[in-house]
């Protein structure tokens, strides 16, 4: 696998990974593929479980989040409205000596891969001016291969919420305040894959478009918005939260989610976009940051992290593409805001009408077809503002964003230790522990039987095993010294291992029916009944 060479740790981990079948590289029996990368079995179990905890943490916790499943190929007008047909794209450049294309900002951080031992980090060939590349794979819907026929895997899970919007706000019996989650596949063509499957060609994202009330809209209702500091206590959410309050409280319940399961805060950092990083129509975006190996130190010498997540406060951006793009309906009714705006005073009334109407006319702009005029994008903000008064509005969104893959990296980053022992003639062995948290270890636990010549042990080891693997991925293994079986959970990560000796046979009567569970991290061992061991294992994996 072409992955650098100067970090080894990240060397360690590759071949850990390869090893052990967590990642592999994807078709690599034919050299493989720049950019994509297989699962192997410890790795799926993983990806699974990572998987299985956001969707339940996000949807099935949440009286407000509903779930989608869309497809990866959607109609094209979907990503001229997105605005990724327009501009999603990397600046690119050709090295006229080796033939190399790379990202233009990324220039001096890549070894020029024909001559690589001399030109360690940056390649020194005349370089072609930057041009842009967009990232989408595109492809052809049906059997004619032209332009009407042109398609695109999708770049991110994003827009077929959006797209979906008044389907699942109609089928789930949602009001706004609420969010729409999805997990699954994206593509991007990367100029410049690398970091193992940290920038990856397909990967999977976990999307949450949570949509709320403009702050126009709460004040109407409410008097005034109610904003949250940094400081401010973690508190359940409230109707008058505006934007601000709304990306605060994301932000925290993303960093919960990732304590919760292994990723401490010291782990991770945090970069709050600046004005001019930000997208024109984006109020605010935090990136949540993981120290991964290969991440760099800043000027102060501190690592600050690359980002595993962006929770991006968005306006109404999304919803209004799709509306005029689509040319349907993409705003809510809101009685409360109908009802709420024929109390207020008309100063209160007039003053929030025309915020509303400039940030609306500021959209219409920044956004304008070549063929429309400033009359009619004034003409536009004062239908879209007027509708205040009929309850009418466009929601805006807080996006959590998440990569699958870059957090299964992290979690993989994180949980590895190495242990290093000398035995009494003073010769030493270092094993790896793969210290993942029980809630996303591939192998929740290990079930040997002390030796496998004994009938008598290996038949209760099976019913043990049989007992338990309806509810949780459990092995069953009675190869080799119990000090070798503990060293292979060990690397896979296993937090548990309970073994059946004589005593669970009853050699010590008062020992009848008990096992040892052994714990990866300390290696203490403690023994147990066998009628308590699921509901033992059950409460470390989901507690
Ligand atoms: N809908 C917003 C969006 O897609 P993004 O920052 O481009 O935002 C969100 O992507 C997350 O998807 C990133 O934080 C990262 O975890 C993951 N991601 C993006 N590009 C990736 C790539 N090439 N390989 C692996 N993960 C990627």
């Amino acid at each position: 696998m072409a992955e650098p060479k100067q970090n080894p740790l990240m060397e360690k981990i590759v071949s850990l990974c390869k090893r052990r079948g967590f990642v592999f590289q994807s078709s690599e029996i034919y050299g493989g593929i720049n950019g994509f990368w297989d699962y192997g079995p410890l790795g799926a179990e993983l990806k699974r479980n990572v998987k299985e905890l956001w969707w339940n943490t996000m949807t099935r916790s949440r009286d407000d989040v509903a779930g989608l499943e869309a497809t990866i190929i959607m109609a094209p007008e979907i990503w001229k409205a997105s605005g990724h047909v327009a501009t999603f794209s990397d600046p690119m450049i050709d090295c006229k000596t080796c033939k190399g294309r790379f990202r233009a900002d990324q220039i001096s951080e890549i070894p020029c891969p024909q001559k690589p031992s001399k030109c360690v980090g940056e390649c020194h060939g005349e370089k072609t001016e930057a041009r842009a590349f967009n990232l989408m794979f595109q492809t052809y819907v049906g059997p004619v291969q032209d332009d009407s026929a042109i398609a695109y895997l999708r770049p991110e899970t994003a827009q077929a919420i959006f797209a979906q919007f008044k389907n699942v706000l109609e089928t789930s019996r949602q009001k706004v305040p609420f969010g729409i989650a999805q997990v699954g596949k994206a593509f991007r063509n990367e100029v410049t894959p690398r970091n193992f499957t940290f920038r990856s060609r397909e990967f999977e994202q976990m999307e949450l478009e949570f949509f709320i009330k403009p702050d126009e809209v709460i004040e109407a209702i409410y008097g005034t918005v109610a904003v949250r500091t940094p400081n401010s206590q973690l508190l359940s959410p409230q109707p008058n939260w505006g934007w601000q309050a709304w990306h605060h409280y994301w932000v925290e319940e993303r960093v919960r989610f990732y304590e919760g399961i292994g990723l401490s805060r010291e782990t991770l950092g945090f970069h709050h976009q600046t004005p001019a990083e930000l997208a024109h129509y984006a109020r605010a975006c935090t990136d949540i940051l993981f120290k991964f190996p290969f991440s760099k130190k800043d000027a102060d010498g501190n690592v600050t992290g690359d980002e595993l997540e962006g929770i991006a406060a968005r306006s109404d951006f999304d919803l209004s593409q799709h509306q005029r793009f689509s040319g349907k309906p993409m705003g809510v009714f809101d009685e409360e805001l109908r009802a709420a705006w024929a109390k207020l005073p008309k100063e209160k009334q007039d003053d929030l009408w025309k915020r509303y109407y400039d940030h609306r006319k500021n959209y219409l702009t920044k956004s304008a077809k070549p063929d429309e005029t400033p009359e009619q994008i004034s003409l536009q903000a004062t239908e879209d503002a007027n509708g205040l008064a009929k309850g009418q509005y466009i929601p805006h969104v807080i996006e959590p964003s998440a990569g699958v893959d870059r957090l299964i990296l992290a979690l993989i980053a994180n949980a590895y230790s190495e242990v290093t022992k000398t035995d009494d003639k003073g010769k030493s062995e270092t094993t790896v522990v793969m210290k993942f948290h029980p809630r996303v270890a591939p192998i929740k636990v290990g079930v040997f039987p002390l030796l496998k010549n004994k009938p008598e042990l290996v038949a209760k080891a099976q019913a043990v095993y049989e007992l338990l693997r309806p509810h949780l991925k459990a092995v069953y293994d009675d190869g080799g010294s119990i000090g070798k079986r503990y060293a292979r959970q060990d690397e896979a990560g296993t937090p548990f291992c309970v073994t059946i000796d004589f005593d669970t046979l009853g050699e010590k009567p008062e020992l009848l029916d008990t096992v040892t569970i052994r714990h990866r991290d300390d290696g203490k061992q403690e023994r147990l009944n066998i009628s308590e061991l699921l509901d033992f294992l059950l409460s470390k994996i989901r507690g």
